[in-house]
């Protein structure tokens, strides 16, 4: 007889990694209502505090005033308004790229760009943290897939070589990110970018993570480095420091004509809001402004805080605990002393390798960070 649900979910819960949905009863704002009580949020992806930012929400009524409430069919049907495009171009000039192409959500692009970037006969090379979103395109594309060792450039490099070796001519893409989602530090970006052009292969940048908090005007670390017009696609979503929702790919004008023709979660998926793609320039215009600019700072503070005077490199804090139910029992206790933190397990991360995932945002207090700090300690001791 196939398996039931029920014994699914059975097994799940035996291995302690059943996830339930725990709505709020409030905003995703620095500090949250859950059962009736005020919690600080050290949960959420909202780095900078935007999420509940006036001008955002100004921006998002004004967009649904003048452009509607939906987007009414795909973009090449006649879901192309007037937002979708300024948000493009205001992406592809912050990116310093030629073009830019949005989606409905980060996954969505990784999803859709993936398999059209490579397919059979091409290689693709993976970090081996990389995001779930990059894996499944990946694994979409029908492209050979390897893994190289988190953050280990040299065994990328042997890998290259010895695929550059077998075929000159296939295509072989490298899939990175720049802060990692679960971990908080950064890829070797620049010694990546090295390998990468001197084995003629293509870099896909995943900037999720450092997309409004890391280099020059918040925008992100091939920024930071110099490197953007060095590598093929860089990634980036308005889901998280930019507090709306959306991802975006930047590349040339040739690459995005051919994603335009290609990815299918572009092509067949309806356009984001239009009042959506409107907050999104608002969102960007406000990352790359003086404000932004004091919000990085003041995240910057934080960081050096709950680093204990030396700062931690992202806001992204990983407690790692080991097992499920050590991290869970950990999140349950900061919940009593009014933090929520998440309890991260597989497949999340890997096996044994349990978390709480703390993350900072500008729009915390000191105080709260410093308390945050306190509560941690007594959480963790002895585990
Ligand atoms: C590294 C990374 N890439 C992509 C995504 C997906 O982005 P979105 O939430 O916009 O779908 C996430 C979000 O969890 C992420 O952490």
């Amino acid at each position: 007889m196939p398996r039931s649900p029920g014994s699914e979910l059975q097994t799940i819960a035996s291995q302690g990694l059943l996830r339930n949905l725990r709505p709020l009863d409030s905003g995703a704002g620095a500090s949250v209502i859950r059962n009736g009580r005020e919690l600080h949020n050290f949960a959420s992806n909202d780095y900078l505090g935007l999420a509940t930012h006036p001008a955002l929400t100004d921006a998002f009524i004004e967009g649904i005033r003048r452009f509607g409430a939906g987007s009414a069919s795909a973009r090449l049907v006649c879901g192309t308004l007037p937002p979708h495009e300024a948000l493009e171009a205001a992406v592809a000039q912050a990116k310093g790229t030629e073009a830019a192409l949005v989606f409905s959500s980060g996954f969505a692009t990784a999803v859709g760009c993936l398999p059209a970037i490579v397919g059979r006969g091409d290689t693709i090379i993976l970090d081996k943290l990389a995001h779930a979103s990059l894996i499944d395109g990946a694994r979409l594309s029908g492209a050979t897939l390897r893994v190289f060792p988190h953050n280990d450039v040299a065994k990328l490099e042997r890998l290259l070589a010895l695929l550059r070796a077998k075929d000159a001519n296939s295509r072989i893409l490298v899939v990175t990110e720049s802060v990692f989602s679960m971990d908080g530090d950064l890829c070797p970006l620049a010694e990546i970018v090295r390998v990468v052009e001197s084995h003629d292969a293509l870099l896909w940048l995943d900037e999720a993570h450092a997309f409004g908090v890391i280099g020059p005007r918040g925008m992100g670390l091939a920024a930071e480095l110099g490197l953007q017009d060095r590598i093929a696609f860089q990634m980036g979503t308005f889901s998280k420091a930019a507090g709306l929702s959306g991802g975006y790919v930047a590349a040339s004008s040739e690459w995005i004509k051919l994603l335009i023709n290609r990815a299918r979660a572009f092509i067949y998926s309806t356009a984001p809001p239009p009042a959506l793609a409107h907050a999104c320039i608002a969102s960007l215009e406000l990352m790359r402004s003086e404000e932004g600019d004091a919000l990085r700072k003041r995240l910057h503070k934080h960081l050096l805080l709950a680093g204990g005077g030396g700062a931690m490199p992202t806001p992204i804090v990983p407690v790692i605990l080991g097992e499920s139910e050590s991290a869970l029992a950990a999140a349950m206790q900061l919940e009593d002393q009014g933090f929520m933190v998440p309890a991260i397990r597989y497949p999340t991360v890997p096996r044994g390798t349990a978390r709480l995932r703390i993350s900072h945002s500008a729009a915390h207090d000191p105080e709260t960070v410093l308390l945050l700090m306190q509560a941690l300690k007594s959480v963790t001791k002895g585990r």
